[in-house]
């Protein structure tokens, strides 16, 4: 089998994974890379040279690959591999090469608008800035851990409502509205806590705050609770913040992690490549439990 090393950053979540090749794993290796996943919540594996093919191969290895219908503003170029959202400033032609500019991406877990979200997400880097757009990423097994117990009594049971309409960095899906009441917003409704369906623990899943709503509250009650919520869970000590590398490819779990990235320069060109599997529908089961050991670990 390949050699596969994992080394964990922050003492909150990530790990950089060292396993050579990707497009040479053979199963024990994609195995332990796997765990490693599981285990780190968002893991690095640097110094990769893949093409689109490559890279939609090596992601369909992780799950059902998906194809983000959403994640467009109908202001980009069409997608030439389906698998693969360009997340890029890059303008060619007038036209937009991918989503997300250079904007701040505010906290937020890929897809919770949608009834089954995201698994996982794959970024490959391709064109980084000198400075800038870092990645970071939260623990929401270990935000839902450290919960206080008022917050948490009052979350228990509860479903939140995951507004559709703007992406992370604050733009218009193409075919929506902007949102005036909260309440109206398009979305489906999520628990507040779910259950990891591989790992069995249960982690805080906040989706995005903007336009977020906590069903059966007024909405003064719903933005205090949420206000409260985010505060705790996009607290440094449960980030680690990633600095790119042409060749990096960065793979998290979108059911137990929030990530964020930073804005840069928009006068240097980013250009990422991006592959996401479908997920469950979130859900709370039972038997679910407490005491993932990479949130025992930072706790
Ligand atoms: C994403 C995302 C962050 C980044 O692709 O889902 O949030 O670093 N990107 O570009
Ligand atoms: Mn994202």
């Amino acid at each position: 089998m390949n050699a596969v090393s994992v080394k964990p950053q922050a003492p909150a979540l990530g790990a950089e994974v060292d396993c050579g090749d990707l497009r040479a794993l053979d199963a024990a290796a994609f195995a332990a890379v796997y765990r490693a996943l599981l285990d780190n919540l968002v893991i690095r594996i640097r110094g990769q040279t893949l093409t689109d093919p490559e890279l939609i191969a090596f992601g369909k290895r992780l799950g059902e690959l998906d194809f983000a219908p959403l994640a467009k503003t109908g202001k980009e170029r069409a997608r030439p591999h389906p698998e693969i959202i360009v997340v890029s400033n890059v303008m060619e032609n007038g036209e937009a090469i991918g989503v997300l500019r250079d904007a701040e991406v505010v906290w937020h877990s890929d897809n919770s608008y949608r009834d089954r979200p995201l698994s996982y997400s794959a970024l490959y880097a391709l064109e980084v800035p000198p400075a800038g757009g870092n990645t970071g990423f939260a623990n929401m097994y270990l935000a839902l851990q450290t919960l206080d117990p008022a917050l948490r009594r009052r979350i228990e049971g509860r479903t939140l409502k995951h507004d559709m309409t703007y992406n992370s960095a604050g733009d218009l899906r193409e075919g929506f509205k902007p949102v005036s009441d909260v309440r109206d917003a398009p979305g489906p409704s999520h628990p507040i806590i779910r259950t990891h369906p591989e790992t069995g623990c249960n982690a805080l899943y906040l989706g995005r705050r903007p336009n977020a709503y906590i069903n059966g509250l007024s909405v003064a009650e719903s933005e205090e609770l949420l206000d409260a919520l985010w505060a705790h869970a996009t607290r440094e000590k449960f980030t680690w913040h990633h600095e790119w590398q042409v060749g990096d490819l960065l793979i998290w779990d979108n059911r137990c992690v929030m990530h964020h990235r930073d804005p840069f320069d928009g006068g240097y060109r980013r250009v990422m490549h991006r592959i996401q599997c479908a997920g469950d529908v979130p859900a709370l089961r039972s038997g679910g439990r407490e005491g993932h050991p990479r949130a025992a670990v930072a706790a």
